[in-house]
């Protein structure tokens, strides 16, 4: 078979070995050959290609980015981006795609499978975990990686100042990069986007925690959100799916506790250092098993299905229905953490 490869959304590591596990298991047990579209979408629908064989694969499975690119191109955004993405496909003499992407990319990709425009068989990623009918997405563990040691060096300077250092991670709708972190960091305090938080109560984590003699470290995911007409949180932009660029909730949370306890306190953002760089371990080994199985379910016709991890096993689940489930922290898991709190 021809197929193509694209990635889509924000990168994340374990891309690479993604595309690396397709090539090399289509190549040897199949006979297949493949065309990479460059920058997600947008390389379908303006056929942007690049060659993809066993040579270009070579030496990235430990590489972090993607080979191919990517973007948020959406190409249900304008009326012909579905046929351009067919198009593109019958001039290549492309048969199948396999689409790695998170909610986004996949839910074009469902789309485009069901309105019979193109057959794709899905692969989910996103450091956010939030994706529903798998147990992790790759880059999840890289992401907790960087957040839970720039937690640890965190520590010992708010010892120094006396001082509160807050922690923004990435988590747009959900909060598992600050609960895994926060937890395996030692985080006095963790808001999440799922749990509304109270700034008093937080005021009074913060007093608590100097009152036995040590500083506090409070990690906050960026979609983490005030108790509605508490404190007022600025409007951000929006981009080609709708969802809004965040980021500033740490710098907020540090004005608002300085102010309100009198302690210092200071901001740090991790930003893309949480998308960047090398995959760990768990994360090559989930991507590249993703890739392998996501290859047999193209030559099984499995198309519309997405790869997922249950347990220790890769199984196929619904595309459309995992992409449009949101995998949010549960009330339970939030209070396991909650007893550290203060
Ligand atoms: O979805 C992954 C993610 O890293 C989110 O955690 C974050 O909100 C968003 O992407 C940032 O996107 P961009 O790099 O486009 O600003």
């Amino acid at each position: 078979m021809h197929i193509g490869v694209l990635t889509g959304g924000g990168d994340c590591p374990g891309l690479n070995a993604v595309i690396r596990a397709v090539v090399r298991k289509g190549v040897a047990d199949y006979g297949d050959r493949f065309t990479g579209f460059r920058d997600g979408w947008r390389g379908a629908m303006e056929d942007l290609t690049m060659p993809l064989d066993v040579e270009a694969v070579r030496g990235i499975l430990p590489r972090g980015g993607t080979i191919l690119g990517s973007s948020r191109t959406n190409p249900y955004a304008t009326e012909d981006g579905p046929s351009r993405v067919a198009k593109t496909m019958a001039e290549l003499g492309v048969d199948a795609l396999i689409a790695i992407g998170g909610e986004d990319t996949l839910g074009v990709a469902a789309k485009l499978t069901e309105s019979g425009t193109a057959p794709v068989v899905g692969v989910p990623k996103t450091i956010d975990n939030d994706l529903g009918g798998t147990d992790f997405t790759f880059g999840f563990d890289t992401a907790v990686h960087v957040a839970t040691e720039a937690i640890d060096r965190l520590h010992t300077t708010a010892e120094s100042h006396h001082r509160v250092l807050i922690v923004e991670v990435m988590g747009r709708h959900a909060g598992w990069i600050a609960l895994h972190s926060g937890l395996a960091g030692g985080a006095n305090v963790i808001l999440i986007p799922e749990r509304p938080f109270d700034i008093d109560e937080v005021c009074a984590y913060v007093e608590r925690r100097f009152a036995s003699h040590y500083a506090p470290i409070i990690v906050v995911a960026e979609g983490a959100a005030p108790v509605a007409g508490t404190l007022s949180v600025r409007q951000a932009e929006k981009d080609a799916f709708g969802h809004e660029r965040l980021g500033g909730i740490g710098d907020l949370l540090a004005r608002e506790i300085e102010a309100r306890t009198g302690k210092e306190a200071r901001a740090t953002v991790l930003g893309h250092t949480q998308r960047g760089g090398s995959p760990s371990p768990f994360d090559r080994w989930l991507a590249t098993r993703f890739g392998l199985h996501a290859i047999d379910a193209v030559h099984d016709g499995a198309f519309g299905s997405m790869v997922a991890l249950r347990g220790t096993d890769i199984v196929r689940v619904s595309m459309a229905q995992a992409a449009g489930e949101l995998k949010t922290v549960t009330p339970e898991l939030y209070a396991e953490a909650e007893i550290f709190f203060g």
